[in-house]
Formats: C-alpha cells, sequence, structure tokens
C-alpha cells in the first residue's frame, strides 16, 4: 500500500487548482480538491442557516456532507454547485469555517480516502503538512498577492462578472493573513516541500516543474 501522492500547497488564486489537474492528467492520477470541500461546508450552513461560528454543528455537517464530485462538477444533496462554491461571499465563508478544529478533523478521514491507486494529486493548504505528511513529492505554489490578484480579476472579467483589482489584492492579503495565522493547519510550506514561486512563469512551466520534482523524489 504505497500509493504515490503529489501535494501542491499554497495561497488562494496561486494556480493550484489548475496545476493539479493537469498533473494529475498527465499521469492519470485522481486528484482531490480539498479547498472544495471547506467551500461545500460553507454553502450547506448557509443554506442550512447554520451559524459560521457554531463549531459543533458546522463539524456535523462536515461530517455528513452529501457532496459528490463528478467529472468536472460539484454535487450537494442532488444539487448541481460547481458554479455557486467559486462565489466569494462562500470563499469568504470556506476561510472561516476552515479556522475551526472540529471541522478540519470531521474531514480528515474523507480527504484520505481519495488515496487510491494508481496515484492522487492533493490540493489545498495543508496536504503535504497536515493530511498527507509523507507524500511523496510536496510542492508548495506562490505567486505575488498582485500577480494573483490579477489572475482572479481576469478570470473575473471573462466570466462577466464585476471585478475591482484593488479590492482583490486587498482581500487576497487579507485571506492570506488569516489562512497563514490561524493556529490549526496554518498555510506554510511543508520542511520538505519544493517551493514554486510562479509570479514570472506561466502554467506549462509549473506543470514541468512539478512533473520534474515528482520524478526526482522517485529517484
Ligand atoms: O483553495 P480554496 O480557495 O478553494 O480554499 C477555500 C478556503 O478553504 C480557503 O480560505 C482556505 C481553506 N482551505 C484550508 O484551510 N485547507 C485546505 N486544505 C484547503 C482550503
Amino acid at each position: 500500500m504505497n500509493i504515490p501522492i503529489i501535494t501542491i500547497d499554497g495561497p488562494s488564486a496561486s494556480g493550484k487548482g489548475t496545476i493539479a489537474e493537469k498533473v494529475a492528467a498527465r499521469l492519470g492520477f485522481h486528484v482531490l480538491d480539498s479547498g472544495a470541500l471547506y467551500r461545500l461546508t460553507a454553502l450547506h450552513a448557509l443554506r442550512q442557516g447554520v451559524d459560521l461560528s457554531d463549531e459543533a454543528a458546522l463539524a456535523a455537517l462536515a461530517a455528513e456532507l452529501p457532496a459528490e464530485f463528478r467529472a468536472g462538477e460539484v454535487w450537494l444533496g442532488g444539487e448541481q454547485v460547481t458554479q455557486a462554491i467559486r462565489a466569494e461571499a462562500v470563499g469568504e465563508g470556506a476561510s472561516r469555517v476552515a479556522a475551526l478544529p472540529a471541522v478540519r478533523e470531521a474531514l480528515l478521514a474523507r480527504q484520505r480516502a481519495y488515496a487510491q491507486a494508481p496515484g492522487l494529486v492533493a490540493d489545498g493548504r495543508d496536504m503535504g503538512t497536515v493530511v498527507f505528511p509523507a507524500a511523496q513529492t510536496k510542492v508548495f505554489l506562490t505567486a505575488s498577492p498582485e500577480a494573483r490578484a490579477a489572475r482572479r480579476h481576469k478570470q473575473l472579467i471573462e466570466k462577466g462578472n464585476p471585478a475591482n483589482l484593488a479590492d482583490l489584492v486587498r482581500d487576497m492579503r487579507a485571506r492570506d493573513a488569516r489562512d497563514a495565522q490561524r493556529a490549526v493547519a496554518p498555510l506554510k510550506p511543508a520542511p520538505d516541500a519544493l517551493v514554486l514561486d510562479s509570479t514570472a512563469m506561466n502554467i506549462d512551466q509549473v506543470v514541468e516543474a512539478v512533473l520534474e520534482g515528482h520524478r526526482a523524489s522517485r529517484g
């Protein structure tokens, strides 16, 4: 039972999701978008009217999350929520629920169950530090807040959503500070992580760097 695992951790909008999908496709591995589980927990709580500071109630929701990932779509209790979980308000809620230890604990077993042959690419904040500390290849993907805000701005505008670059830079810094300073599973590179700064790299260059890191870790 030695399933190869590649963890990709890093701040919001560092491109982790895109890189994880592409690396997984190249290797034929499964993919875990752990941030989606925190977003689903927040969305479920908002819809059920559960207070985002009620730790016990949120942990119970997280443990029973009726969520499914199917062919690039995300479902919650029979409803397709692929777009809904990407809303800024849901991301904001996810950042709050993710700071609660009981919620993180409730999602742990579910995340580990994704480690299936022939391998897994897992992206998030604590994949290499907490969820899969024995992963073969660990990557910490970062980029300047300005570069990340500019990428998010472009995505929003392309989808026809209003977006203000200065607001996005400010929100990005605030979210980074909260994710890095929280007491449980704070955002930080694992000591054995390959740190990649993608500010001046394109997607293909980052994918190649991750695959190269994975080849090197297999010896
Ligand atoms: O990567 P994302 O933006 O979808 O993550 C949403 C929120 O969930 C973000 O504020 C950080 C949190 N998160 C976390 O605490 N641990 C993870 N492994 C993944 C996400």
